[in-house]
């Protein structure tokens, strides 16, 4: 539904009939506020979605990624934004503050928690879809690309543009840039290339005055804090530049599975002496699940997820010689452009690289997920725990994957960027645990078995503290208290499990640039003086 000048009293009096007296002041005196200002700067409203428009659901669950959090939420929001210039944001911003409404931001939806469109207080969201512009310059190898862009966007440009160029990034093609860059970025090449907020050279942020600025005008310590501390806490980021980087015309991946009777735990265990500090080239990434053996029984999978940056018989020396318990052989391995390897990796193989455009893949899944870093190898003892945990859940309703460090990670400082994950960590562990609608009503007990197998962990894991990954958005370790002041006791809990000793200069930052809180959320750094 458009909210033009002409109908709107018509909703205003709809909206005030159908629902309660104050959240529903606040509701609309915004929605007035926005129109006000849209109109002023002859934006057309309909990129103003509430829920009495026909097309209000499906905006709103087109990037839901996870339907737990949605599922869970008390509220909906009132109102969504989908802006198509900047003006439109700080008209958002404007009215946000001046009716005490909270506001959020979502790029691509997939924050596991939800973060970016439930709430427990009445919200609207600003969704980034429209603001997807890429610009790609191959000379200088740089790009700058809106955050209401997907990564599998990002890629398809790039490819469009050079067989040389790509992008260190996530896997998941309908990732958003927006949350993704702001909180890391881990993928296929990080060991070679680092993460993602490693490559950031410039960016546009709209603060919470509603001011518009770049690099320079943000100065060095906001800067610094939006390329890993999370977007959230800071400002509405609009834009990333970043360093494109160099890569060979042909890649080689692989995808072996090895389960228990082919000696799997062995070979996991192996693994955690090899994945960190083999070439950096190759990125050995290791999925660990519960399925049926071809005798019916149940067993573990082990895949080995990998990609190798050059030809075939560049890879299979290195893995005889410092791998050979895997038993790679040249059958096992496929040559490709890197392009190609998104597909290969997104479960794509064989379609259209088109399909990396596709924005819109309407979630069926319920799933949870938590993080932990692991800096000595786990005992087969261990894993054969791990491996008890994972056949308590149904087959492949539940998965673990290793992602492994080293190469280039190692080379920034814990500090460079608020990503403090760096040189100590053998692998990343994400755990996860999926559902579908019919089994909703037991969630509980698939959370229980996921925070059952994380206290197991703990003796396995890094301490003091527990390291989590900011991206692998976790409330179980913490959360502030929304409908109340941000407290930093509160925030402390989980902020130095995402950060380490960063935290305390992006609390420094938070205070700076956003004294009175207005961009938060259930895990967005304080201002000091809350
Ligand atoms: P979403 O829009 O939900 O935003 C996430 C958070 O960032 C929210 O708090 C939001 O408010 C904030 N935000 C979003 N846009 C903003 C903006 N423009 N300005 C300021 N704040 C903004 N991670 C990884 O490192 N490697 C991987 O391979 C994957 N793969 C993966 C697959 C799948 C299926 C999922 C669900 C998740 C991943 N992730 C991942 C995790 C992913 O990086 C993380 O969830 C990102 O925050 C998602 O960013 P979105 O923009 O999609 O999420």
């Amino acid at each position: 539904m458009q909210i033009s000048g002409s109908i709107f009293p018509f909703f205003l009096l709809a909206f005030i009939l159908i629902s309660g007296a104050s959240s529903t002041d606040k509701n609309n005196d915004f929605l007035e506020c926005l129109t006000l200002q849209f109109q002023k700067s002859n934006s057309a409203s309909d990129s103003i979605y509430t829920p009495q428009n026909a097309s209000y659901s499906s905006v709103l669950q087109s990037s839901i990624r996870n339907l737990r959090p949605a599922s869970n939420s008390p509220q909906r929001p009132s109102v969504i934004i989908t802006p198509e210039h900047e003006s439109q944001i700080q008209a958002a911003i404007y009215c946000s503050k001046k009716h005490g409404i909270q506001l959020k931001v979502r790029s691509g939806g997939h924050d596991f928690e939800g973060l970016s469109y439930i709430s427990e207080t009445p919200f609207v969201i600003v969704d980034m879809r429209n603001l997807r512009s890429i610009s790609i310059d191959t000379e200088k190898k740089t790009a700058w690309v809106q955050t209401g862009a997907t990564l599998g966007q990002l890629y398809y440009t790039i490819a469009e543009k050079s067989k040389t160029l790509a992008f260190t990034a996530g896997v998941c093609h309908t990732v958003g840039v927006g949350g993704h860059f702001s909180g890391g970025g881990y993928g296929m090449m990080s060991r070679k290339h680092g993460i993602a907020a490693d490559h950031i050279i410039d960016a546009k942020l709209i603060d919470a005055n509603g001011q518009i600025h770049d690099r320079e005008s943000m100065g060095e310590d906001l800067f610094w804090a939006i390329r890993g501390g999370g977007g959230t806490s800071f400002g509405i980021v609009v834009a990333f530049k970043v360093k494109l980087i160099v890569i060979p015309e042909t890649v080689t991946v692989f995808n072996v599975t090895r389960t228990l009777d082919q000696n799997a735990t062995q070979i996991v265990h192996r693994w955690q002496y090899v994945a960190d500090k083999i070439d950096e080239n190759l990125l050995l990434r290791l999925f660990l699940r519960s399925i049926k053996s071809s005798n019916g029984k149940r067993t573990i999978g082990a895949f080995f997820t990998s990609l190798y940056l050059g030809p075939v018989d560049d890879l299979l020396p290195i893995m005889q010689e410092k791998f050979p318990e895997l038993g790679l052989v040249k059958e096992d391995c496929t040559e490709m452009p890197w392009i190609e390897s998104i597909l290969f990796f997104a479960g794509f193989q064989g379609e259209s690289l088109e399909v990396l455009l596709n924005r819109t893949q309407v979630s069926t899944l319920y799933f949870k997920g938590k993080s932990d870093y692991v800096k000595q190898p786990i005992p087969e003892y261990g894993l054969e725990s791990i491996w008890k945990f994972l056949n308590q859940e149904d087959v492949n309703g539940a998965e673990l994957q290793f992602s492994p460090y080293g190469g280039r990670i190692d080379d920034f400082s814990d500090s460079e960027i608020p990503f403090p994950h760096r040189s100590g960590n053998i692998f990343m562990i994400e755990y996860g645990v999926g559902w579908s609608q019919e089994e909703n009503a037991k969630s509980q007990r698939h959370i229980n078995w996921i925070r059952r197998l994380y206290s197991f962990m703990a003796r396995y894991v890094s301490k003091s503290p527990r390291a989590a990954y900011s991206n692998y958005r976790d409330l179980d370790i913490g959360m502030n208290n929304i409908k109340g002041n941000t407290s930093y006791r509160q925030a402390s809990v989980w902020g130095f499990k995402y950060f380490k000793n960063n935290f305390r200069r992006l609390v420094h930052i938070k205070n700076k640039v956003d004294p009175t809180n207005f961009f938060r959320n259930e895990q967005s750094v304080p201002p000091e003086s809350l």
